[in-house]
């Protein structure tokens, strides 16, 4: 096995990195969350403001992220504390490393579900049950879906417990193994499915609505809901991306890598919307339906067309790889931490973190039915920790690095670890010093409405 010098784990192939990262980074946060919020938030204004940010905020941050997981090769507290100690830094510092842990914890809580579902559909869309005649008739379906916590959570405990084993086996047998047929896998079932997407009639409609910008559309919240996507879509500030990146053997580049991960999960939003909003068009359905957007108008979309049934089929047996490459990424970050800060097993780690998994996101699935009406200021607890998560902590987080990376680390630290220099050094320290923080900053005030943009 390959080792690094504290004797951890490396990637093994050559790829390997790339392909975990970019699993960590495509996921349902492409392929539901994307397009559902597109819908919500008007189209094309947006998305513009998306791409903005993951342009001055996601590469600086992602390039930072991975350098500070290779400088410190430990989980992201232990390599935040290593980065910060390096140069003498104050130890307040510290928090970053731990609120990125706890925040990968709390989205995998409710991502599991969301990834349930998306088995479940499989499961529904080979045993012929996305029968219906209408959006109402697959509102029925998505509700009752919902509506026994034991059929939602059985769903959402499988995903759980092939999460952990794969990250149970780990670096290089658990997560690179799998992501190495889960990858290549999943991107040849998005070309069928945006290939067939192309000649379902509705495709010029999808373009306007995902490009066209209409900036009147775009309120406050909408700006930070889209840099809050932001973050979410590349994992940033989430403990994911820096874990992966304390496996990275020496040598590699960051920016390369970074820019490869980037382009390919834009790359993969963008025909997810390509690909789903020509069918929702196309059969003069919502776009604006919310969160059960593929889960409801999709299913009834393919229906109507010739071969739907395996278009679904193969639909939702990517959607499940891509939640569970993204799953595995999230929970990274704790189990390392567990192994290295207590000394046991990765496969303690992975199941005693599976444990305290499971019991909380049982609170999720309940808040689906049982808890539905258990709502604070209108969110019930799978809102809640998704608005905390991706509007407040993924931001804030980000915030808090690029301001340690950009102003408080001695500066031979990122210099060496990027190994850039001249003006390609200068470009990361502009950014990560003055664009990154402003931009977020920016939309936070805005966002709380203190200033009027
Ligand atoms: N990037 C993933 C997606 O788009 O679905 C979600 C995600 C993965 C968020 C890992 C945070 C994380 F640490
Ligand atoms: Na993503």
């Amino acid at each position: 096995m390959t080792t690094n010098n504290s004797s951890g784990p490396l990637w093994a192939g050559r790829w390997g990195f790339v392909l975990a990262a970019t699993g960590s980074a495509v996921g349902l946060g492409n392929i539901w969350k994307f397009p559902y919020m597109t819908g919500e938030y008007g189209g094309g204004a947006f998305v513009l403001v998306y791409l903005l940010c993951i342009a001055a905020i996601g590469i600086p941050l992602m390039m930072t992220e991975i350098a500070f997981g290779r400088r410190g090769r430990g989980s992201p507290v232990e390599a935040v504390r290593r980065v910060v100690a390096e140069s003498g830094g104050a130890s307040f510092w510290r928090v970053l490393g731990w609120m990125s842990m706890i925040c990968g914890f709390m989205i995998l809580c409710f991502y599991v579900v969301v990834a349930g579902w998306s088995i479940s559909y499989l499961w529904k869309a080979v045993t012929g049950g996305l029968d219906a005649a209408s959006v109402e008739g697959m509102a029925g379906i998505f509700g009752a879906n919902n509506a026994n916590p034991l059929n939602l959570g059985f769903w959402s405990t499988l995903v759980t417990v092939v999460t952990m084993g794969i990250v149970g086996k780990g670096v290089q047998e658990g997560i690179e193994r799998s992501v190495r047929w889960m990858m290549p896998g999943m991107v040849l079932m998005l070309a069928v499915l945006i290939i067939y997407g192309m000649f379902s009639g509705g495709f010029g409609r999808a373009v306007d609505f995902l490009f066209g910008f209409e900036f009147d559309q775009l309120s406050g919240a909408g700006l930070l809901a889209a840099m809050g996507h932001a973050f979410f879509t590349l994992s940033l500030a989430a403990g994911a991306i820096m874990a992966y990146g304390a496996y990275l053997p020496a040598g590699k580049s960051i920016a390369r890598t970074t820019f490869t991960v980037a382009i390919c999960d834009t790359v993969v939003a963008l025909m997810a919307g390509l690909a789903i909003f020509p069918i929702i068009f196309a059969n003069g359905l919502d776009p604006a339906s919310g969160p059960g957007l593929i889960f409801m108008s999709l299913p009834l979309a393919f229906q109507q067309m010739p071969l739907g049934t395996v278009l679904e089929v193969i639909f939702f047996i990517m959607l499940t790889m891509a939640a569970l490459t993204s799953a595995i990424s999230m929970i990274e970050a704790t189990v390392a931490w567990l192994q290295q800060s207590r000394g046991i097993s990765r496969a303690r780690a992975a199941w005693s973190t599976g444990v305290v998994l499971w019991l909380v996101s049982l609170l999720v699935v309940l808040s689906f039915n049982v808890t539905a009406e258990w709502t604070v200021a209108g969110r019930n607890f799978f809102d809640w920790l998704d608005y905390l998560t991706s509007r407040w902590m993924m931001p804030l987080g980000g915030l808090g690095l690029s301001l340690l990376a950009g102003f408080f680390l001695k500066s031979n630290v990122m210099r060496d670890e990027l190994g850039l220099a001249g003006v390609r050094y200068a470009l990361w320290l502009f950014m990560i010093r003055y664009v990154t923080p402003l931009a977020i900053v920016v939309v936070f005030i805005d966002a709380l409405g203190i200033a009027e943009l």
